[in-house]
């Protein structure tokens, strides 16, 4: 049997992400796994990663389908409070780097979904462990639709697709999370420079320069998507001329009529 855990041990070149590994075949949320891993005092960089997830979740309250066939990975990390801002920026580029050496063209969708021509293929979910306000880890939770066809599923099958779909073939998950968790760590050492990752993450991202709908929790608001603060955050310049600051949200692009 292929084994993810004895490939990655074998092959991953990083210092610390994904050095200290946990498969588990079926768990509710890799999030939760790690969080208590992270409570009980688990070194930056260890990962968790789940065959299936029976509870994935996702931004906004959703949930996060997570069949056999994707990648369903929590890496926990104890990052200084300045790079708290670019934990989106590292972890899109992560994934969307991993999907480029595929040979594939992809997309980032502000925050960090991944698309590949319009379609969501990765999700990430970044939670924070706190202790009297000040964030003591955060949990990077990244799932990759990698070998499955997302049409056979009618609650994603409209608007996801998979790394199988898109190539033709089946390729094996170890190999996307070692390349993932080798992009990861090197983003991550580099957040000193966070001028070149925020750059990198707004000149692939097709939210930039579209006219978009912006969802979050108690409000929905149309403008053109103009670029990003040096927070990450998305700047939405209305109809009205006013520029709004979006901290988190849901962005749906207008100039295409498919759901994202
Ligand atoms: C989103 O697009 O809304 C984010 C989805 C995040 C899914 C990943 S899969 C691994 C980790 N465990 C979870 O329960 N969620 C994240």
């Amino acid at each position: 049997m292929y084994d993810i855990l004895d490939y990655l041990e074998k092959n991953l070149t990083t210092s610390f992400v994904g050095r200290k590994l946990h498969y588990l075949a079926v768990t509710s949320s890799t999030q939760d796994v790690a969080r208590d891993m992270a409570d009980r005092g688990a070194p930056e960089g260890t990962a968790v990663i789940a065959g299936i997830q029976q509870s994935g979740r996702g931004r906004l309250g959703r949930s996060w389908l997570s069949p056999e066939g994707g990648l369903a990975t929590s890496i926990i990390l104890r990052p200084a409070t300045s790079v708290l801002p670019l934990l989106p920026a590292i972890s899109a580029l992560a994934v969307f780097r991993t999907v480029k050496s595929l040979g594939i063209n992809a997309e980032i969708k502000w925050p960090n979904d991944i698309l590949i021509g319009g379609r969501k293929v990765c999700g990430i979910l970044i939670e924070h462990g706190l202790t009297s306000g000040a964030v003591r880890y955060s949990i990077m939770g990244i799932g990759i639709n990698i070998n499955f066809d997302t049409s056979l599923y009618p609650e994603i099958a409209g608007f996801a697709t998979s790394l199988s779909v898109e190539l033709g073939h089946e390729l094996p998950v170890g190999q996307v999370a070692l390349r993932l968790y080798i992009e990861l760590e090197g983003l991550y050492l580099r957040s000193m420079e966070p001028d070149a990752i925020l750059t990198e993450w707004a000149t692939n991202m097709i939210t930039i320069g579209s006219r978009v709908k912006v969802k979050s929790a108690n409000r929905e608001i149309e403008g053109m998507a103009e670029g990003i603060n040096g927070s990450g955050h998305l700047l939405l310049r209305q109809d009205d001329g006013i520029v709004q600051e979006i901290l988190a949200g849901d962005v749906s692009l207008i100039t295409d009529s498919s759901k994202r």
